[in-house]
């Protein structure tokens, strides 16, 4: 048994579940147990504190996790960290959604994070003398573009933004990012790639419109459900 499988945390107990180096991450836990269920093979729970389901199991014969991360800095911050500093993975994926603030997306579009701009505070916490740029680790964003061309999937690659605001008081401020060239809106890949980069592990957003904020467009539940179904599936590739 390895030292990651003996260990637990406050919110993650997988007691003696390996949870392997490559790890998918979903926002929402009922789409952790929907890949599980759908996409691996021997596949073992490793966590249901609070909900947050994990799964490890096999996909094309290599090990890989998917887990739940709750939505907002917040709660993706401590379970990436948590991943990365006391169970070892290596490989960070999060799949997600967003609301698109560029005229050129429309829904079920898949967009891949280069950066993660925000509006967050988090990022305070490491004290840097000036602005860190919060970006993709370019192996895994390489290799996401790669499986996407062979699968004929077209992307947009770029900059989100990571709000902690799903409602905004401020309506000018959406505008403000949009004039910055920033692609869509979402809540946790800033907080994601900051904890990778701090840690020396790689890590990647791919996301699906879901929403168009300006266009006042929106999917439904059921239809994301079936949607997302290429955004896992690049994902998967990636282990
Ligand atoms: N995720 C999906 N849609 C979003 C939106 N409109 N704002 C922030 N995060 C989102």
């Amino acid at each position: 048994m390895s030292i990651s499988e003996l260990r637990e945390t406050p919110h993650i107990k997988p007691n003696g579940v390996e949870i392997a180096e490559t790890i998918l991450l979903p926002g929402d836990p009922l789409r952790a147990k929907f890949i599980a269920e759908t996409y691996l093979e021997d596949v073992v729970q490793f966590n249901d504190v609070r909900n947050m389901y994990g799964y490890t199991g096999t996909f094309k014969g290599k090990r890989i996790s998917v887990m739940g991360t709750g939505m907002g800095t917040p709660s993706m911050s401590l379970y990436s960290w948590e991943l990365i500093h006391i169970f070892g993975v290596k490989n960070l994926i999060r799949i997600g959604s967003c609301g698109a603030i560029q005229d050129q997306l429309n829904l079920y579009d898949i967009v891949f994070a280069m950066g993660a701009s925000t509006d967050s505070n988090y990022v305070q916490q490491y004290n840097l003398p000036g602005q860190y740029s919060n970006i993709a680790s370019f192996s895994l964003l390489e290799k996401a573009k790669k499986v996407a061309d062979e699968k004929g999937l077209p992307v947009h690659v770029g900059n989100v933004l990571s709000s902690d605001f799903f409602y905004n008081a401020d309506q000018t401020a959406l505008e403000k990012w949009s004039k910055m060239g920033i692609l869509c809106a979402e809540m946790e890949t800033a907080g994601l790639y900051m904890n990778a980069a701090h840690a020396g592990v790689n890590a990647l957003t791919i996301l699906t419109v879901s929403d168009h904020i300006f266009r006042h467009e929106q999917t439904t539940t059921e239809e994301r459900q079936t949607a997302f179904t290429n955004m896992m599936e690049i994902a998967l590739e990636l282990a």
